[in-house]
């Protein structure tokens, strides 16, 4: 497998990574996943943002945002894949620097760079059954707007999650439902769509601005506000959302069943509306 490291396309195997990195010593970097469909980067200008905004957030200096996108398509080439549904991880870290010390190191410091393309392969299963979720209390930091690469307490959740049986941890701020470990979080009551507000307490995620965008098209109200736990049982379905889990239903919270405990109707047909947005390429 080749990957893209400092500037250079090189095999997996040949990256020398100095355990002074920043990233490895502090988790001092940002990331992306971007996806393609039909060969071609997925809301690829959404993401770039997200991906400058995190960068600036925690005042990572990387002046060649601009050359990410052919490096990404230049990747995808020479990995010769021929499925056309490949994610990209895209992580920057602030770089190099002995001793180790707490503050930033001086300005003359480049930022580690690096890009690995993988295959997504479709989880059929899970879209026509949908997942078991768990609730974890969310014990992140309050910046979780930013794509930081510190990410022990999701890693900590999803773990337990897979260890009861389940896929994905809905995680529990003041007792309202935020999101998932690795995905954004959607309810639906009564025909109408309840997810978290944007703020610090979530990502911003591509796939949920995209599936805001198709309930207003498709004629669902959405309530931008987060779910109290104590409301949980009055909800007919529920469903996460992110760039390569797209939207996957979730017939189970811990030990209760949803509703019949198959996928609800307008999880379905929201869904479908994002294939059938997917297909029509005007995204391109
Ligand atoms: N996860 N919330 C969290 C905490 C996430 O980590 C992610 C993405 C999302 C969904 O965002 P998007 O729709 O932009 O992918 C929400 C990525 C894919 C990951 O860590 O692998």
């Amino acid at each position: 497998m080749i990957v893209y490291f400092n500037g250079q396309f090189q095999e997996l195997n040949e990256v020398k990574i100095s355990p002074f990195d920043r990233g490895f010593l502090y988790a001092d970097g940002v990331y992306e996943v971007i996806r393609t469909y039909y060969g071609k980067l997925f809301k690829y200008a959404d993401h770039l943002e997200r991906f400058k905004a995190s960068l600036d957030a925690i005042k990572i200096n990387y002046a060649e945002t601009d050359l990410l996108e052919q490096n990404i398509y230049k990747l995808f080439e020479l990995n010769k894949y021929t499925n056309p549904n490949i994610s990209f991880y895209i992580q920057i870290t602030r770089g190099v620097s002995f001793p180790r010390k707490h503050p930033f190191p001086s300005a003359d410091v480049k930022p580690t760079v690096f890009i690995s393309a993988s295959t997504i392969e479709n989880d059929e299963h899970a879209i026509n059954k949908g997942i078991k979720a768990i609730l974890e209390e969310d014990t992140r930091w309050t910046r979780c707007n930013i794509k930081s690469v510190s990410l022990l307490p999701a890693v900590l959740a999803n773990q337990h999650a897979v260890e009861e049986g389940a896929e994905e941890a809905i995680m529990i701020r003041d007792g309202l439902l935020m999101e998932g470990s690795h995905t954004n979080f959607w309810g639906i009551k009564n025909g109408e769509v309840w997810t978290a507000p944007l703020s610090n307490l979530i990502l911003p995620g591509i796939t949920r601005t995209v599936i805001l965008e198709i309930c207003s098209y498709i004629g669902i109200r959405v309530n931008e506000q987060a779910i109290d736990k104590n409301d949980i049982n009055n909800f007919d379905e529920f469903f996460i959302s992110g760039t390569t889990t797209e939207v996957k239903p979730v017939t189970q919270i811990g030990a209760d069943v949803i509703g019949s405990g198959v996928p609800g109707e307008i999880t379905c047909r929201i869904y479908d509306a994002y294939l059938k947005y997917v297909e029509s390429r005007n995204w391109f």
